[in-house]
């Protein structure tokens, strides 16, 4: 009986948000639509009577599955992806600080209550305004999303501070992810960043489920094959590890190194006790604007590279033995491209375009889709 309620539920949903909300969102360029999907959520966030409905809406669609995957239980394989709950930007860490008892992470409440588990972040040492112009796209045919945010965010210490501010209020399974700043060289001033931010997390008394170092932006894409990088990863990881301690440690890697440099990242990353690997982040391609600036692709365009890469890590996983799990992230749009994953052994997964064409309740959807059509059941 629950089985079927749910069924009519979720094709209820299907049909709405493809006939209704999506055309309606897609009025809007990528970029407004973000926008405004946001300050939705803000609203969301900010009335305590739509939590109940949100909470009945994710019980009506999801069913718990649970697994366990680096270090950490979820009630669902599917993870909302880092990018989406990050919050505002900001021109100074005064301005940012002066402004938590606004909702300057907008999703933070009603995002995991609807959607489950939910990556927030990236975090960046100092907050940052992201980049001007457009930096959204999206490709309809492809279902795929292009995006050059640039990592707009509060900054670490606003953001700790912010949530802090509202912990009895935050959800049990939540990861938090630091990104090192973009521009910044220097080794030791990378790690002092890194530090620090999650110092900021630590000291104020928020401990996520999981914590995602990212590494993909920009300090491996764009150095195919350097060893240096594997050793800054090394230095990174270890000063991480000892920091967080119990906080299992996962690490978000580009999807464009050079199979070597994978393989001799994997071996760093199971060395220094990293706990999940998730793989990938966007593929760095020109804007359709302008050819010469690009942007992090994701969806559709992602996801053969991605099951690629994810493949490369889970034979060498395998043949060296290595405890650490890999996680799937690039273009899980449906029961189909979600079992491309599976497939090769993987547990879990992230998503961030499946949201834009298939709406918050897509990872019921798509466990949905795999049940009913048993596509990749070899996990
Ligand atoms: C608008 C946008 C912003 C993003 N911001 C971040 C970010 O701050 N940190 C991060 O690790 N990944 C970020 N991502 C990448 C996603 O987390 C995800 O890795 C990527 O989109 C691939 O997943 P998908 O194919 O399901 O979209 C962002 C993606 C988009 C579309």
């Amino acid at each position: 009986m629950r089985k079927w309620i749910r069924i009519l539920f979720l094709g209820g949903y299907q049909f709405a948000y493809t006939k209704i909300a999506r055309p309606l969102i897609f009025r809007n360029n990528p970029q407004q639509a973000h926008e405004k999907t946001l300050q939705l959520l803000r609203g969301l966030d900010e009335r305590k009577w739509t939590y109940p409905l949100l909470k009945m809406t994710h019980g009506a669609a999801f069913q718990v599955r649970p697994i366990e995957v680096g270090g950490v239980r979820l009630a669902h394989p599917m993870i909302l992806a880092a990018g989406f709950v990050k919050g505002q930007g900001f021109g100074n860490e005064d301005e940012a600080l002066s402004a938590v008892d606004q909702t300057i992470i907008p999703g933070w409440r009603s995002m995991p209550l609807l959607v489950g588990a939910v990556e927030f972040g990236s975090f960046t040492r100092w907050p940052r305004m992201g980049n001007t112009g457009t930096a959204i796209w999206r490709d309809v045919p492809t279902q795929s999303t292009q995006n050059r945010i640039g990592l707009k965010n509060p900054g670490a210490q606003a953001a700790a501070e912010f949530l802090a501010r509202r912990k009895k209020a935050l959800p049990l399974v939540f990861g938090i992810n630091i990104a090192v700043s973009p521009g910044v060289t220097d080794a030791e001033q990378e790690k002092c960043e890194v530090v620090e931010s999650i110092a900021f997390f630590l000291a104020r008394g928020i401990r996520p489920a999981w914590l995602t170092l990212n590494l993909s932006c920009p300090n491996t894409e764009d150095d195919p094959g350097a060893h240096q990088t594997a050793s800054r990863a090394r230095d990174l990881c270890h000063a991480v590890v000892e920091l967080v301690q119990d906080i299992p440690l996962w690490v978000k890697i580009g999807p464009d190194l050079a199979d070597q440099q994978y393989q001799a990242l994997l071996r760093i990353f199971e060395e220094t006790k990293v706990r999940a690997v998730i793989a990938t982040n966007t593929l760095g391609q020109p804007t359709p604007d302008n050819l010469n600036i690009t942007a992090g692709v994701g969806g559709g365009k992602l996801h053969s590279k991605a099951v690629e890469v994810v493949k490369l890590l889970m034979a060498e996983k395998q043949r060296q033995g290595y405890q650490l799990d890999i996680i799937g992230c690039g273009g899980v749009m449906d029961g189909q491209t979600y079992a491309d994953f599976t497939r090769h052994g993987i547990k879990a997964m992230q998503y961030w375009s499946a949201l834009v064409y298939r709406g918050p309740l897509v990872a019921a959807i798509i466990q949905h889709e795999k049940d009913t059509y048993g596509i990749g059941n070899s996990d």
